[in-house]
């Protein structure tokens, strides 16, 4: 399976009328650029090309990381190592010519001491609380009623408007062992993203969904800015049996 709905099992109903607070919490949050240092096949309506490049070897340098450093020279390092998190982005966006294809707004992120443990969003232990924590309360409150056993990383995307999700794969190892989940959450079907199986698009449909990030993935240009939820953790052995999700006691 690539792509699991989970629509038949969690009533999303409620999230929709969390809408208003929700916004009101992203336009409260401090909010992360996602740049991307990459060749812009997607805004040239070229998904193949996009394709053919996120699996060759210099795709690892597409990653928002510090492999940016690679590519400047050491008059240019230094002013890049001199900058906080947005502010290389704004600087890379501007003088490498790279795009910020969203924002991203952490409620729950990776503690600073685990950001070389790949699985360390999955987990309570080696994730913790925001700033920005403060403005979901509600949001929160409906989210610990999901059948997690326990919830790592919470984030919220946002899509600006006329701009592509960039199309990536999460990882590209052996994750789907039945102990790393995450729920993605598309409350009114506002974010057009799809999976692609080769060059074959499968677009995700509904409003809550799991799927394998080893497959790539990304959301498409929209006319306005729409977000949506990823809650990454371990879900119930329960729900997973129901769903037909992989689980695997941690
Ligand atoms: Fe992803």
């Amino acid at each position: 399976m690539k792509i699991w709905n989970l629509d038949p099992y969690i009533d999303v109903d409620p999230l929709e009328n969390l809408h208003l607070k929700i916004c009101q919490g992203i336009a409260l949050s401090n909010r992360d650029l996602a740049t991307r240092v990459i060749p812009h096949y997607e805004m040239q309506g070229n998904i193949n090309l996009a394709i053919d490049f996120k699996n060759s070897d210099a795709n690892r340098i597409s990653a928002v990381a510090d492999h940016t450093e690679d590519i400047l020279n050491d008059e240019e390092k230094e002013i890049y190592r001199s900058l906080g998190y947005n502010q290389k982005r704004a600087f890379l966006e501007l003088y490498k010519n790279d795009y910020t294809d969203g924002e991203y707004v952490r409620i729950r992120f990776t503690k600073k001491e685990n950001l070389a443990d790949t699985f360390s969003t999955f987990y309570s232990s080696t994730t913790e609380w925001t700033e920005n924590t403060k403005y979901f309360s509600e949001l929160l409150e409906w989210i610990y009623a999901l059948p997690f056993i326990d919830i790592g990383r919470i984030l919220i995307f946002v899509t600006k408007h006329y701009m592509h999700g960039d199309l990536h794969y999460d990882r590209r190892d052996e994750w789907l062992n039945g102990k790393h989940h995450f729920i993605w959450l598309n409350p009114f079907n506002q974010k057009k993203f799809s999976l692609y199986d080769g060059y074959t698009e499968i677009p995700i449909t509904s409003k809550s969904a799991f799927f394998d990030t080893r497959y790539i993935h990304g959301s498409k240009i929209h006319n306005k800015s729409v977000y949506s939820i990823r809650i990454d953790g371990q879900l119930t052995e329960q729900f997973c049996k129901q769903a037909n999700i992989p689980w695997t006691s941690r």
